[in-house]
């Protein structure tokens, strides 16, 4: 299909989505990464599906769906045996190269949150159009069964998900643990300028406070946001 995300929005334009719906995809021809890039998604590739699901939070507290997915993902390979980490808000590393990347959609109905789009893109060989990436196939040098790895991925994100209402504690710290990102420079837009400074600490609601030269900025993954 063109894109397991576009695949949901039609799906709820056509009020057929049903909460918990997976969508999986063997080959998408129009996939989409954040910030409107294009996610390379061939055939017998990788793992490329989205999990639509209601969820009580609410305003930025979404953003904590973003990084338990990433923490699923996490577990999941650790399943297999690998030690994955996390780039901020929710690229999942492994050998300091991307292996999987996670896209957070919302679909509002007016004001009304009606679902999220929680879609999953999880390199299992080689992407050769993204060199800089790596694949589970590379780090386990071994080949693995596309429907085993989507079960074990399908199980560990929807219930790291399933934590975030009631446990948004653990899922801070554990992320915290495993970030990346925390520690280091980073530069970002705001209001089309460039800036940069030091990732101090992750916000209650899963934000990035940045210290730019003393002052405290406070950054967002953006949530695409679907108004019907
Ligand atoms: C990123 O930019 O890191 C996020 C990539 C998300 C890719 C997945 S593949 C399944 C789902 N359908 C899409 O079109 N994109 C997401």
């Amino acid at each position: 299909m063109d894109s397991t995300q576009e695949e949901a929005k039609r799906l709820y334009r056509n009020r057929e989505l049903v909460n918990g719906t997976i969508i999986w995809a063997k080959e998408q021809s129009l996939g989409k990464g954040r910030h409107g890039r294009k996610w390379y998604s061939p055939k017998g590739k990788g793992i490329w599906f989205t999990y639509a699901f209601k969820t009580s939070l609410r305003g930025k507290e979404l953003n904590l769906l973003n990084l338990a997915a990433a923490l699923g993902v996490v577990d999941a390979l650790e399943d297999l045996g690998l030690k994955a980490f996390l780039k901020w808000p929710n690229d999942v590393i492994l050998s300091d190269k991307k292996v999987c990347g996670v896209l957070l959609e919302a679909l509002f109905e007016g004001d009304n949150l009606a679902f999220c789009l929680l879609g999953i893109g999880l390199n299992l060989k080689d992407i050769d159009e993204v060199p800089g990436s790596t694949s589970l196939e590379r780090e386990l040098g071994g080949s693995l069964s596309e429907d085993f790895v989507f079960k074990k991925l399908v199980d560990s994100v929807v219930n790291s998900i399933g934590l975030v209402e009631k446990e948004k504690e653990v899922v801070l710290s554990r992320y915290r643990n495993l970030c990346l990102t925390l520690g280091k420079e980073v530069s970002f837009k705001r209001n089309g300028t460039l800036l940069k400074g030091k990732a101090i600490e992750l916000s209650s609601d899963g934000g990035l406070i940045v210290d730019v030269n003393g002052r405290i900025e406070v950054l967002y993954a953006e949530l695409v946001e679907d108004v019907r």
